[in-house]
């Protein structure tokens, strides 16, 4: 089996690294939380190419056979210079736009990501693609990166917080949400829960997640890692390694969920 590496800007990946084990438990996966420098949504471009391409040697460095970009800005960013200058396979995120305007029952879509996200011309392309006859209603998720990071996950401060940006999408009728940000998944149950409380009953979640799982899988698959002619020997078949480039309480809080 392969070895897997994934990088997110913080702890948010491990909302990605959580599906994929589910699909490929036998995988060793190394995690890299660039927490020192989290949030990558109001970072330079410059600066997110930067990290992303010395995090990916490390990964490399390490023995990964592939590696998931469970980070929607920094794929936005990154992930075509990564696949130009790496001959390993890379799978990034996208917000799930294309399956939300197929399932809304009332026309509207709302999307939750990072500005970076929301402004990067892989979205825009992507909503132009699959959004026809539908309406897309955005909103940046104010705060949400920050309040995982320090693992509040719950409480009336996560609440508050989500509420101002999940209730203009509400009120706009969207009955898809979609989570355009690996770390927006850890506050799914807490928006759930203020979709209930304010009777906007019947409203779902979409976390692209479970899907990069299986293009990962696809990946691997024609790309030969991992298969039963051993091309890739993974030392500790379901082991993870959690690396930071800084504090660790919350990412092991967090991966432990
Ligand atoms: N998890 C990252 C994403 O999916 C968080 C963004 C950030 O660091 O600003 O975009």
């Amino acid at each position: 089996m392969a070895v897997i590496g994934v990088m997110d800007s913080g702890s948010g990946g491990l909302s990605v690294l959580r599906e994929i084990r589910k699909v490929l438990p036998e995988a060793s996966y190394i995690y890299y939380a660039d927490n020192a420098n989290c949030p990558y949504g109001t970072k330079s471009r410059e600066f997110i190419l930067q990290r992303c391409h010395s995090i990916c040697e490390l990964l490399l460095s390490r023995g990964a056979d592939a590696i998931v970009i469970a980070c929607n800005t920094a794929t936005a960013v990154a992930i075509s210079s990564l696949r130009e200058k790496y001959d390993v396979p890379f799978v990034g995120m996208e917000p799930a736009v294309k399956p939300a305007a197929m399932g809304t029952q009332s026309g509207v879509i709302g999307v939750l990501a990072t500005a970076g996200t929301l402004s990067a011309s892989k979205y825009l392309d992507m909503k132009d693609r699959y959004s026809d006859g539908v309406e897309v209603v955005e909103h940046v998720g104010e705060g949400f990166v920050e309040l995982v990071e320090r693992g509040v996950l719950s409480g009336p401060e996560a609440e508050k917080t989500c509420a101002a940006s999940l209730m203009p999408l509400l009120e706009k009728g969207a009955d898809i949400i979609v989570l355009g940000c690996t770390h927006y998944p850890f506050l799914r149950p807490v928006m759930e829960k203020i979709c209930a409380e304010r009777g906007y009953r019947g409203v779902r979640f979409i976390d692209p997640a479970p899907a990069v799982a299986r293009r990962l899988i696809q990946v691997l698959e024609e790309k030969g890692i991992g298969d039963k002619s051993g091309v890739a020997a993974c030392p500790v078949p379901g082991s993870v390694e959690l690396l930071s480039s800084g504090p660790r309480e919350v990412l092991e809080y967090l991966y432990s969920k």
